[in-house]
């Protein structure tokens, strides 16, 4: 059907197998929303312009009026042989309106069309993640709140180092998220320009009016540069790092869901909602929500680096090899939907184990730098001093099989007789991790600023 009003110039059928290549129908079909408001903004600006008449723009407004019921109640099921989802809708259209629909495509390319109807798939996609975003930081930040004071050693090279609050360690993929949502919010007004009426690369000698468009679309004006409007696919590529950036975060939170899910751990457990059971083995739980997130990461960084190999040898204007930009967009963005909503339900439904936290504070000696730190401050010793006696005293607390926090002041000052009697409530766990009062830090005072801070950030986003 397409042949007739896309092909002007090609006289034979064109092959089943070039068909099977070159339609993005079955793909592009989902963009059926963005194409038909897309039109009706083009139509309503070439009839402000008398580039077509009332007539025709009534026609054309009520024809795609009906079209997008047709979709939406399964009657139009665009699945049909049209090369991609502009020529099915503009076929459609002039059937339904004749010559009226033939008018549509006046001062416009499908090189436009498209770029106007991908753009505006991936700002509403975005405005979309960005919500989740939200929810997901909530989520967080009211786990945060009720674990400020759940101590757990916190880590680095994955071996015990200091202790920490629970709430505090949600609280850092919070901020991680926090970037993501500013991430996707920048990219949303770099790209909030209209490429609609660029036509095929130059412009047209029509006299339309960009602005109307723009404005009846939600942009914040037209893009700059036709030429530049319709071989840019920098928005779709910077939803897709985006979206890998974030999946990277989310990827490092399930990974650590699944580690302290294990019979070693045990400092989470995950509703059972939210695992599922082995076919062998009848005792197993899963984890297998987090390891699929931590999976998925894997495809949306292919999705970047797709497009990115499609873009970078390709000479200005439109190419078709830009064609392939949508199928990896689209996986990207339902991959990302799905697994924000998903985290948000196993975030908040997961329970929390706080003795098992608390009991691993007592391997590694995790408050063995508050005692250095307190022979430099409370003594006057150089740090490498007091790092040094420190030393001495973890040999002495693994002779006897002791973690740091449990050895006596006359223990402790059988290394260093300087050490006085505070240092044995010094060396608590959850001492030491109130003791970092530093902006930022773990402590729980600090902790719940930060809770503070991101409730009043989420109350302004919201
Ligand atoms: N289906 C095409 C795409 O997705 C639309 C643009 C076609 N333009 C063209 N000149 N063939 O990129």
């Amino acid at each position: 059907m397409s042949k007739k009003i896309a092909s002007a110039r090609i006289s034979t059928k064109s092959s089943k197998l070039l068909q099977e290549l070159n339609n993005s129908l079955p793909f592009d079909k989902v963009l059926y929303r963005e194409d038909i408001e897309g039109s009706r903004a083009h139509a309503y600006m070439l009839c402000e312009q008398g580039i077509i008449s009332k007539e025709d723009y009534e026609q054309i407004e009520s024809g795609l009026y009906e079209i997008l019921g047709e979709v939406e109640s399964g009657i139009f099921k665009l699945d049909g042989d049209d090369e991609d989802i502009h020529m099915a809708i503009e076929v459609r259209l002039t059937e339904k309106v004749g010559d009226a629909g033939k008018r549509l495509h006046t001062a416009r390319s499908r090189n436009d069309q498209v770029a106007l109807d991908f753009r505006l798939y991936v700002q509403n996609s975005t405005k979309n993640i960005s919500e989740l975003l939200l929810e997901n930081i909530e989520t967080l930040v009211n786990v945060a709140e009720k674990n400020a004071d759940t101590i757990l050693p916190g880590m680095t090279h994955l071996q015990h180092a200091q202790p920490i609050n629970f709430g505090y360690h949600m609280l850092a993929y919070a901020s991680m998220f926090k970037r993501d949502y500013e991430r996707f919010m920048s990219s949303f007004e770099r790209n909030n320009y209209s490429p609609i009426g660029c036509a095929a690369l130059a412009g047209t000698p029509h006299p339309i009016n960009r602005q109307t468009t723009s404005d009846k679309l939600g942009f914040n004006a037209p893009t700059l540069n036709c030429l530049d409007t319709v071989s840019d696919r920098d928005f779709a590529l910077e939803i897709l790092f985006n979206i890998s950036t974030m999946m990277m975060h989310m990827s490092r939170l399930s990974e650590e869901l699944i580690l302290w899910s294990s019979a070693e751990f045990k400092w989470i457990t995950l509703s059972d909602r939210h695992a599922t059971g082995s076919s062998i083995m009848p005792q197993k739980k899963n984890p297998d929500i987090p390891e699929l997130l931590r999976g998925k990461t894997g495809r949306v960084n292919g999705n970047l680096v797709a497009l990115l190999t499609v873009m970078k040898g390709l000479p200005l204007a439109y190419n078709k090899d830009m064609q392939e930009d949508k199928e990896g967009v689209f996986d990207s963005v339902r991959t990302a939907i799905l697994s924000l909503q998903v985290l948000e339900e196993m975030i908040a439904d997961m329970r929390v184990n706080k003795e098992a936290m608390e009991r691993a504070c007592m391997v590694g000696h995790l408050s063995a730098t508050d005692l250095a730190d307190y022979l430099v401050k409370e003594k006057g010793l150089p740090f490498r001093d007091a790092y040094h006696i420190t030393g001495n005293v973890v040999n002495l607390a693994e002779e006897k099989g002791l973690d740091i926090s449990e050895l006596s002041l006359a223990e402790l000052q059988s290394i260093d007789a300087r050490i006085g009697e505070g240092v044995v409530a010094l060396l608590d766990n959850r001492a030491s991790m109130n003791a970092r009062q530093s902006e930022g830090g773990t402590a729980t005072v600090r902790t719940l600023e930060q809770v503070e801070s991101l409730k009043a950030w989420l109350g302004k986003e919201k």
